[in-house]
């Protein structure tokens, strides 16, 4: 999987003033990519895709040891989020000649730096690291990615590239819903009552975690075979969804001062009237509406469509006696860096349902796509 050829002259002359140290040179690397959009038969493994390129003087070039693969990676391989993306692709430039095609997924990795552009100042060659890179860059499936500084933080220490690539996409996902959009505060949630519903999938187990790490009582759901797992990942009372009406048990428990629903739908409203009607309470749903209504009804449309759906939610979180917000992936170095000390603590770590070596990404893809996961999926690099 070694990169290949020397860098062209014509490359050179775009990047060469953004970098403080070239390490490599080349033009081409190995990546799974899909040339259309479609299903998981699209997948294809390029060795001669282009090499990835610092073009900013605050990006780093990464070398991939591991990567996870989540749902929006399927969902992106089907053309999700494509017109709102290929917007800020094309301001951002990473578009190829106008196209996002052949377009490589993956969002994110644990690796080494390998070159470092003449504005990054956290990090340097040889460092090693995990991230979460945004939505328009090429993607982590690749031997190698771009990431800007404030995308990464250093690797925790006590995890190996493949557990440590398991982390950052939920962690950067969940820490969006519940420390950004929720506004919770660590140091003041201590006792107070949090459900997770779906307990068992990359969000839940990296949650029901985090929100242990804080002192939260939490609660989760789940189906039969996932109870064990959400118990020994520190949660206080677990639902069985396969074995009883959620809706019905949670009548018998205290209202809850904090919901996070990566299902969406009619679970939101269900979970919505759990909220504790007195403490300020949030329910955060990751079931985000912005780049489908885009790609649906154009941007502009998508947006303004978006925004009505926005305050409809916020009227039926004031019916529900608290709040009810949405929330998405959001890149974040410095949240990551505060993972970090978590996992090294011990009060996080990583849930690896499956490993696949790169070659096999496709089976990979199919794990996830075929659901029911229990923590997450991961791609090692390290050759076989
Ligand atoms: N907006 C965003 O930026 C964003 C970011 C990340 C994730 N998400 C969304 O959040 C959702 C979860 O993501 P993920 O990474 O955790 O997915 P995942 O790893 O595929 O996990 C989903 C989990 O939910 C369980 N499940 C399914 N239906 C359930 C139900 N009714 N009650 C309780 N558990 C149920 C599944 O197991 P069983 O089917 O075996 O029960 C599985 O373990 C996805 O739909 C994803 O699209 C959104």
């Amino acid at each position: 999987m070694g990169l290949k050829g020397a860098i062209s002259h014509k490359t050179l002359t775009r990047s060469w003033h953004y970098v403080q140290r070239r390490s490599y040179s080349a033009t081409a690397m190995s990546a799974w990519q899909v040339h259309e959009y479609g299903g998981l038969d699209q997948l294809s493994l390029s060795t001669t895709a282009r090499a990835a390129t610092i073009k900013h003087p605050t990006e780093m070039l990464i070398k991939v040891h591991a990567a996870s693969i989540n749902p929006l990676d399927i969902r992106m391989m089907g053309g999700y989020g494509r017109s709102l993306l290929n917007v800020i692709r094309k301001q951002r430039g990473t578009l190829n000649y106008g196209t996002e095609f052949p377009l490589t997924l993956g969002r994110d990795f644990s690796g080494i730096v390998v070159e470092v552009g003449r504005r990054v100042s956290k990090f340097k060659v040889g460092d090693e690291v995990w991230g979460a890179i945004g939505a328009f860059r090429p993607g982590t499936h690749a031997e190698y990615t771009v990431t800007s500084q404030c995308e990464i933080s250093k690797k925790p220490s006590n995890l190996t590239h493949v557990e440590a690539g398991s982390v950052p996409y939920v962690a950067a996902t969940t820490w969006a819903a519940i420390k950004t959009v929720g506004q919770l505060d660590h140091t003041k949630v201590y006792g107070q009552r949090i459900l997770v519903l779906a307990g068992s999938g990359g969000i839940g187990t990296f949650a029901i975690q985090l929100a242990k790490a804080w002192g939260m009582h939490v609660t989760t759901t789940c189906s039969t075979d996932a109870v064990e797992l959400a118990v020994s990942l520190g949660a206080d009372e677990v639902v069985d969804y396969t074995q009883t009406n959620v809706w019905s048990e949670l009548q018998h428990k205290e209202k809850f001062e904090f919901i996070l629903d990566p299902l969406g739908g009619e679970v939101t409203d269900k979970a919505a009237k759990f909220l504790s009607p007195w403490k300020n309470s949030k329910l955060v749903t990751l079931n985000f509406p912005l780049l489908k209504n885009s790609d649906e009804m154009g941007v502009l449309p998508g947006l303004v469509k978006s925004a009505i759906s926005a305050g409809f939610v916020t009227l039926k979180g004031i019916q529900s006696g608290g709040s009810i917000r949405w929330a998405a992936f959001n890149p974040n170095g410095d949240a990551l860096e505060k993972v970090k000390r978590l996992v090294e603590d011990g009060k996080i770590r990583p849930v690896v349902y499956k490993v696949y070596p790169f070659s096999e990404a496709q089976s990979a893809y199919k794990t996830v796509f075929e659901g029911h996961l229990r923590g997450k999926v991961v791609l090692d690099f390290k050759p076989a």
